[in-house]
């Protein structure tokens, strides 16, 4: 099947997913537990409406947007996932040149498979680190360091991971990373941080041994003292931990449930989105990823407040259908389907979406 017979998103799942081992297919699209929080960030966007405006001369439209280390054509970026070799042989490089391609930025996982430096060179339109805070110290701020010395634009360092997530396909499949695929960034720390096996408890033993549950605000506010780059936070899903977040120095605040990969009873982002972005009012952007799958998602999430969003698994699709090509057509098929509801939605610039555009179904605009 070519590409161009794949129209939207959910195509590309479907057609990703067969071209995937099981363990790795399972790993991708899986969620926590009984995976409701992974579809509960699907149902929550659909739950509201837009009460769209006529006659507003949408002839012309700008889709930029401002976002921390510089602007971005159009408000959707790529959320960091691991491991993008495990989707194609050019991995996180693909990805990158796709980003650069369609004039966004990306978000590069401490556990990619290229480094942060290599990938900085592809990046044109923009690179953030994902930080996972090791109890060692030293290799986090060395992380810290080489993402600053790269030229990334921001950290986004991710709270919702104080332990991993219970995921049960991947006990099922007794789920490794594939031992040949290493966390490149991790190489200069020797094998046992770079290259995680079954025997030492797989993925889940990685993350448990590795990442500090100790983690807290304090913590928070030494990350931010080691760079100048802001800081981001990563997995918020509360007003108050937004706005605790930024008095310890956060630069802003990234709305996110790890895509229903760690608590399942976490509220889906779009429902918890509006009230951290009013208790944020303004100081800082406020991000936001979860189940986003269509472009009117990203109009729905910047009426409620977000500056843009992340996109998760389907950059995943993408890879494993076409490497670059196949993200840049994903991404192409989301920006056109944004740019068409901004024009139906009577917006002409990402300012104009404001807060009474939408509204939950059942309930009146505001
Ligand atoms: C396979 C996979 C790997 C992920 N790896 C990371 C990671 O290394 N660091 C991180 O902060 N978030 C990680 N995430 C979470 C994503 O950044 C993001 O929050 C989530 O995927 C967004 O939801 P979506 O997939 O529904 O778009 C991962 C998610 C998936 C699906």
């Amino acid at each position: 099947m070519s590409m161009d017979e794949l129209v939207n998103l959910a195509d590309f799942e479907a057609a990703a997913l067969p071209r995937l081992p099981a363990g790795i297919r399972d790993y991708f699209r899986g969620g926590a537990n009984d995976e409701r929080a992974l579809a509960e960030n699907r149902a929550a966007w659909e739950r509201w409406q837009v009460h769209y405006r006529v006659l507003r001369d949408v002839a012309t439209r700008d889709l930029a947007v401002e976002v921390p280390g510089g602007r971005i054509d159009w408000p959707v970026m790529i959320a960091p996932t691991a491991y993008h070799r495990m989707a194609h042989p050019e991995g996180e490089l693909a990805t990158a040149r796709a980003a650069a391609a369609l004039g966004t930025a990306m978000v590069l996982s401490t556990l990619s498979n290229t480094t942060m430096e290599e990938v900085a060179r592809e990046a044109r339109r923009g690179l953030w680190f994902q930080l996972y805070v090791y109890k060692d110290r030293g290799i986090t701020r060395e992380l810290i360091a080489r993402a600053e010395a790269a030229g990334c634009g921001a950290i986004a360092v991710t709270v919702d991971a104080p332990v991993g997530g219970q995921r049960e396909r991947d006990v099922r499949n007794q789920f490794a990373y594939p031992a040949d695929l290493p966390m490149s960034n991790l190489l200069p720390q020797g094998p046992r941080y770079a290259t995680p096996d079954l025997a030492d408890g797989g993925f889940m033993g990685y993350v448990n041994r590795m990442f500090d549950p100790a983690l807290s605000f304090r913590d928070l506010e030494w990350i931010a003292a080691q760079t100048r780059l802001p800081v981001l936070v990563k997995g918020v899903a509360r007003p108050d931990d937004a706005v605790a977040a930024l008095g310890h120095g956060a630069g802003g605040v990234i709305v996110s449930n790890h895509g229903g990969r760690q608590l399942d009873a976490a509220p889906g982002t779009a429902d918890v989105l509006g009230p951290i972005a009013e208790a944020v009012d303004g100081r800082a952007p406020v991000l936001v990823d979860g189940g986003i799958r269509r472009g009117v998602d990203v109009l729905r999430a910047l009426a409620l407040g977000a500056r843009a969003v992340l996109l998760g698994r389907p950059v995943l699709w993408g890879l494993a259908v076409g490497g670059e090509a196949g993200v840049q057509r994903v991404l192409s098929l989301l920006r056109h389907e944004f740019d068409v509801a901004m024009a139906l939605a009577g917006a002409r610039r990402v300012a104009d979406l404001d807060r009474s555009l939408v509204a939950r179904r059942g309930e009146r605009p505001r």
